[in-house]
C-alpha cells in the first residue's frame, strides 16, 4: 500500500468484478434500446475506470473524451471550466458519461445540460463511486460502482494535485497529507 494511504476502500479485484457486472448491464440495456453507446470520459480521472468497463461492454460502441473541471485540493470549485470540448458530434446520440465520482453533482449537472444543448438524444452517467453525503445539485448516476461515505479517496484515477492516478486500488488520502 502506498505511503499516503490510511484504507483501501475498493481492491483492484473489487472493481474488477464490478466493470465485469457494470459491463454486462450496459451492453444489455444498449441492445435492447438498439442504441451504440457513446461513451464520454471525463478526463483525467474517468481513464482507468473507463478503460476497464469498455472492454467489458460487448457490443459496438464509440468513445470521446472531454476534459472540464478544475477541482483543486479538496474542496469542489462552484464552476467548471472546458479544457477539451467532444471531437465527435454530440447530435442525436445515446451518450454515457463515465465519471470517477460524483460528489456534489455540480460537474455531472453541468456537462448533462451542455450536452443535451448540444442535441445528444439522451444522456446517462455511469460513475465508478458515489458519494451522496456532499450532494447539492438534483442529479444521480444512472449506473454506480460502489457508494462511498464521505471521505477524500484516491486512486484508480482519482488525484489529490495531480498525484495518485496510478494507484490501483481506491483509498482514502491520510489527513496529515492534505492539512
Ligand atoms: P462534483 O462535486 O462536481 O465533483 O460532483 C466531481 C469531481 O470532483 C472530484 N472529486 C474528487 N477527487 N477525490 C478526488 O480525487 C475525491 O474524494 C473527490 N471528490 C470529488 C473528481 O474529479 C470528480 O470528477
Amino acid at each position: 500500500m502506498h505511503k499516503d494511504v490510511a484504507e483501501v476502500l475498493v481492491s483492484r479485484e473489487e472493481i474488477h468484478e464490478k466493470c465485469i457486472e457494470l459491463g454486462k448491464k450496459i451492453t444489455e440495456d444498449y441492445t435492447a434500446k438498439g442504441e451504440i453507446p457513446l461513451l464520454v470520459g471525463l478526463l483525467s480521472g474517468s481513464v482507468p475506470f473507463m478503460s476497464e468497463l469498455m472492454k467489458n461492454i460487448e457490443m459496438d460502441i464509440c468513445i470521446d473524451f472531454m476534459d472540464v473541471s478544475s477541482y483543486d485540493g479538496t474542496t469542489s470549485v462552484g464552476s467548471i471550466r472546458i479544457d477539451k470540448d467532444l471531437s465527435t458530434s454530440a447530435a442525436d446520440r445515446s451518450i454515457l458519461l463515465v465519471e470517477d465520482i460524483v460528489d456534489t453533482g455540480k460537474t455531472l449537472l453541468e456537462v448533462k445540460r451542455m450536452l443535451a444543448n448540444k442535441g445528444a438524444k439522451e444522456v446517462k452517467v455511469v460513475s465508478l463511486l458515489d458519494k451522496p453525503e456532499r450532494r447539492t445539485e438534483d442529479v444521480v448516476a444512472d449506473y454506480v460502482g460502489f457508494t462511498i461515505k464521505n471521505e477524500f479517496v484516491i486512486g484508480y484515477g482519482l488525484d489529490y494535485n495531480q498525484k495518485y492516478r496510478n494507484l490501483p486500488y481506491v483509498g482514502v488520502l491520510k489527513r496529515e497529507v492534505y492539512e
